[in-house]
């Protein structure tokens, strides 16, 4: 079986819309002290993306703390966490509840000690705001919000019961909201010039716990009326009622609509405040069910109505998938529907257990810009079966292998991954070869070998990692015959597509320093002779040719 050639990761293979486009303007913030620090920005050229920070293209390798680690005593448990890790940026919420405890009065203190902290401690932050919004539910929210429900509305039953989830419908809550998150943006704009918070994700998996939508009598009135013009011709579809135009999907493409409407309003008053990159993280449903309510949250960026999210949250940089599914099908699935030209790819929560480390690899070749596994702090709290059992070692060392082979060159890598197509793998369940075709070369990854021998080779036994969900590996196509290549625990063949005799003309092991290649060795004889071998992450740089 072959995972690896879907007609959409082909796509983004071929030549892309030729105009760069750049999705947040460059503007420049002049701190008080005169020092100018350029906005985190995110830009696309040729249907690629980077995040730039500092004006450099940066990868986020990111890692998310626990949900109740908000708090400044928590942080001191935070720190050795993502130090072993190897990670170069921290995702961490705050909550509407800490921040706003009482109506118009506003307390900073964890954000400045998490700033603070983030800073001594060298790495950038992902601010997430916990606000309406929190897993699809209001949990989060101040209990003068949470314990005032004529003022902030929840949804309605079918039946007319009053549901948990505040209506996306209530022009008093999105106020509230808004204005907490202004504060919020306002405090970290006179706090952080220097740009430690590179991204905010308003809200956190929004949409509708449980319920389809909003079944109030006005929601209702909403819902039998035609679908707003900017949507049909946002989408190219002909104008109805919201049954007639998105027909099984109806329902969650109306609450999608609403409900980013109301997290676009939250970001753009947001943005005018502080232009950083903001994102929405998708609760995801069943990747191979059809479109439609079934279960989960309605109404969030869910891979079946990224087309909604995309023409109603215009300020919103891209939406993400939260990933934790193991299955590798399902896995690549997710990041093919969320890698599209108008929507850079960043995995902004995987499962911390083991066998999701290997993940990164495919995100990097699907050109992600971050990836950030969930629960990564000394709590001890542990969120299986999503992730690990225990957050131990072994567990650790998975993601911390390929981080720390990344971390030194996340910039270079960014940079080639902007210019250049890529492609990455993961080991699939059945450990089956997977490949695709880069313009003259056939790239093969095989999963579960010796170094030295193939497959079939009679006085073969077992390796260890044929049946550990360990191995990936990533390519990026310099140039026609030009490859950059990493991996871990694979091996990774090339020929030619055209079946011409190929040889290797060089294979050069090394690295970046200074955004220059820099080579440590060249790769030959055994190291060549069966493909490339990797066991541990090493960077190659490899120049093929065909002969008559
Ligand atoms: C996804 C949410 O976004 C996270 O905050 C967390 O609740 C995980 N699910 C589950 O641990």
């Amino acid at each position: 079986m072959n995972h690896t050639t879907p007609s959409r990761n082909i796509a983004r293979l071929k030549a892309w819309a030729i105009t760069a486009t750049v999705l947040t303007s460059a503007l420049v913030v002049v701190s008080t002290q005169g020092q100018a620090a350029p906005l985190p920005r995110i830009i696309t050229e040729s249907g690629r993306h980077a995040l730039l920070v500092d004006d450099k293209p940066f990868l986020m390798l990111g890692a998310q703390v626990n949900n109740s680690t908000n708090y400044p005593d928590m942080l001191p448990l935070v720190w050795p966490t993502i130090h072993k890790l190897h990670a170069n940026t921290v995702e961490v919420p705050v909550a509407w509840e800490q921040l706003e405890p009482t109506e118009g009065h506003f307390d900073f203190s964890f954000v400045d000690a998490l700033v603070r902290q983030a800073r001594e401690n060298g790495v950038r932050v992902v601010l997430l705001w916990f606000g309406s919004f929190k897993n699809a539910g209001p949990t989060y929210t101040p209990e003068w919000v949470k314990g005032d429900t004529n003022r902030f509305p929840r949804m309605k039953t079918h039946d007319g019961r009053t549901h948990f989830v505040l209506s996306p419908h209530s022009r008093t809550t999105l106020d509230a909201d808004k204005k907490a998150f202004v504060q919020l943006m306002q405090h970290l704009r006179d706090i952080d010039q220097q740009h430690t918070v590179i991204m905010v994700q308003p809200e956190n998996e929004v949409g509708g716990g449980g319920i389809a939508r909003d079944y109030s009598p006005e929601a209702t009135r909403m819902f039998e009326g035609a679908v707003p013009t900017t949507l049909v011709d946002g989408l190219h579809l002909h104008p109805g009622t919201w049954s007639q135009v998105f027909g099984g999907r109806a329902e969650q493409a109306f609450n999608a609509w609403h409900t980013a409407r109301y997290v676009d309003e939250i970001a753009e008053a947001g943005k005018r405040i502080l232009n950083l990159p903001m994102y929405c993280n998708a609760a995801l449903t069943n990747p191979f069910q059809p479109n439609g309510f079934g279960g989960g949250a309605s109404g969030g960026p869910d891979w079946g109505v990224i087309d909604v999210w995309k023409v109603a949250a215009p300020h919103i940089n891209l939406v993400a998938p939260d990933i934790y599914n193991r299955n590798h099908e399902a896995y690549i699935t997710y990041l093919d529907d969320y890698t599209r030209a108008d929507n850079p790819l960043m995995v902004p929560e995987t499962g911390n257990a083991r066998d999701f480390a290997r993940f990164i690899w495919p995100v990097l070749g699907h050109g992600g810009i971050g990836f950030a596994p969930f629960g990564m702090d000394g709590t001890s709290y542990a969120n299986f079966p999503l992730g690990a059992e225990k957050l131990d070692e072994q567990t650790l060392d998975a993601f911390a292998q390929p981080f720390a082979f990344f971390n030194p060159i996340a910039a270079d890598w960014a940079r080639e991954a902007l210019a250049h197509p890529t492609w990455g793998v993961a080991k699939s369940e059945d450990n089956a070869d997977q490949s695709m075709e880069m313009g003259r070369w056939k790239i093969t990854a095989q999963f579960g070998l010796w170094q030295m021998k193939d497959r079939n080779d009679p006085r073969n036994k077992p390796n260890p990692t044929e049946t550990q969900p360990i191995g990936g590996g990533v390519v990026a196509q310099l140039g026609p015959d030009e490859f950059l290549v990493a991996g871990e625990a694979i091996r990774l063949r090339f020929t030619s597509v055209e079946n011409q005799n190929w040889q290797f003309l060089d294979v050069q092991e090394g690295t970046f320093v200074d955004g220059q290649w820099k080579m440590k060795r060249r790769w030959n004889g055994d190291q060549i002779d069966q493909g490339l071998n990797f066991i541990e992450p090493v960077l190659l740089k490899v120049r093929l040719q065909t002969y008559r």
